[in-house]
């Protein structure tokens, strides 16, 4: 009810300008009496992956709260775990303005955002300020200008700097936004990363005397080939799970509307079938050995169930909860509490 009168003014206004307003907003106010606006009892859901508890299997999907700004303001909002970035190591301003796009009719957005975020560093401090007990997932990434061969170099960076501040760490190789990520999640170029990132996980862990699950986020856009050579690549390397999928280049669902051909990955309902078929033939290759995070399209208690139905552990949303605020997490924790 609140947040349709808080929607009916941001969506007024440009996303982007929105979006800032609203991470300020929440930042500041955050822990305050003023997070009686937002803050809701959720249901109880104990759900335990990859040795991890979560009180409900709910998460806020990267790319929300890049720099880990807000979070004690999502957490208040009863989300069972946040996830953090993309970061990268160095600030970076991301791609030219505008890059952000709504697409109403059909629940979507579109996004060119380029891995906007202020580094490492920063993320680093403002997580050390949260107070949040739960799951804490930290999205890393590369810098724009680093170049592909050099690649790893940028995520064994970000990997040491969170490694003891994270629940678990994800590996983001699936944004369209950064020229050339997406290559990563192929051939040699793919093996080469991950087994870089599994030592390094293996000598942090021995250094830390802590385990931190590492998780690779894929692209929709895959054909049956390239998802069981992905698959095949993650289990071979020993990633402790997968979250499916970012955003889709694909634009045939929302043909002939308003900023349909804007360049970037769309998200919201039109993704929500590609990214449960990626999740359905994971758990199929996998033979359900690799936890999956299912995340795309998600709006409603039914779009949940279906990714968890295909195999998903936990989900995630983002354009679901711009959309409908967070009563969508409510929601879905109601149901699914129902059905367990
Ligand atoms: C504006 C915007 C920025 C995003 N930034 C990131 C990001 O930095 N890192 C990432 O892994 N995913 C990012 N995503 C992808 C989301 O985390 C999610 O995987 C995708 O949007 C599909 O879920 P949805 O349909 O619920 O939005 C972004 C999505 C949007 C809409």
């Amino acid at each position: 009810m609140l947040y349709d009168l808080v929607r009916a003014g941001l969506f007024r206004c440009d996303p982007e300008w929105s979006h800032d307003l609203a991470i300020k907003n929440l930042s500041r106010f955050a822990s305050t009496p003023v997070d009686l606006l937002w803050r809701q009892c959720v249901p109880n859901i104990p759900t335990e992956v990859c040795g991890i508890q979560f009180k409900n299997p709910i998460g806020l999907a990267a790319g929300l709260d890049k720099n880990a700004e807000c979070i004690d303001a999502f957490a208040a909002m009863g989300f069972g775990f946040i996830e953090v970035g993309t970061v990268t190591p160095r600030p970076q301003l991301g791609n030219d303005k505008p890059r952000m796009f709504r697409l109403p009719e059909a629940n979507a957005i579109i996004n060119r955002m380029g891995f906007n975020n202020k580094g490492v560093d920063y993320l680093v401090e403002q997580v050390k300020q949260s107070r949040f007990q739960g799951p804490l997932g930290i999205n890393i990434g590369k810098n724009k200008d680093t170049p592909n061969e050099k690649g790893k170099d940028d995520y064994i960076h970000c990997l040491r700097k969170v490694f003891t501040h994270a629940s678990y760490v994800t590996v983001n190789i699936s944004s369209p936004n950064t020229p050339g990520l997406r290559d990563l999640q192929f051939g040699e170029s793919l093996d080469d990363l991950l087994s870089a990132v599994r030592n390094e996980q293996l000598d942090l862990s021995a250094k830390h005397g802590k385990q931190v699950p590492i998780f690779v986020k894929i692209a929709p856009d895959m054909d049956e080939v390239g998802v069981s050579q992905v698959a095949d690549a993650l289990m071979k390397s020993e990633m402790d799970g997968v979250i499916a999928t970012n955003t889709t280049l694909d634009r045939s669902m929302v043909e002939g509307m308003e900023h349909a051909q804007e360049q970037g990955g769309l998200s919201g309902a039109p993704v929500r079938e590609k990214s449960t078929q990626v999740i359905r033939r994971l758990r199929e290759l996998t033979e359900g050995r690799l936890p999956i995070i299912g995340v795309g399209g998600i709006d409603s208690a039914e779009s949940a169930t279906e990714k968890l139905d295909a195999g998903a552990s936990l989900v995630q949303v983002y354009t679901g909860f711009i959309y409908q605020g967070p009563e969508l997490v409510k929601t879905i924790a109601q149901v699914l509490k129902q059905q367990r």
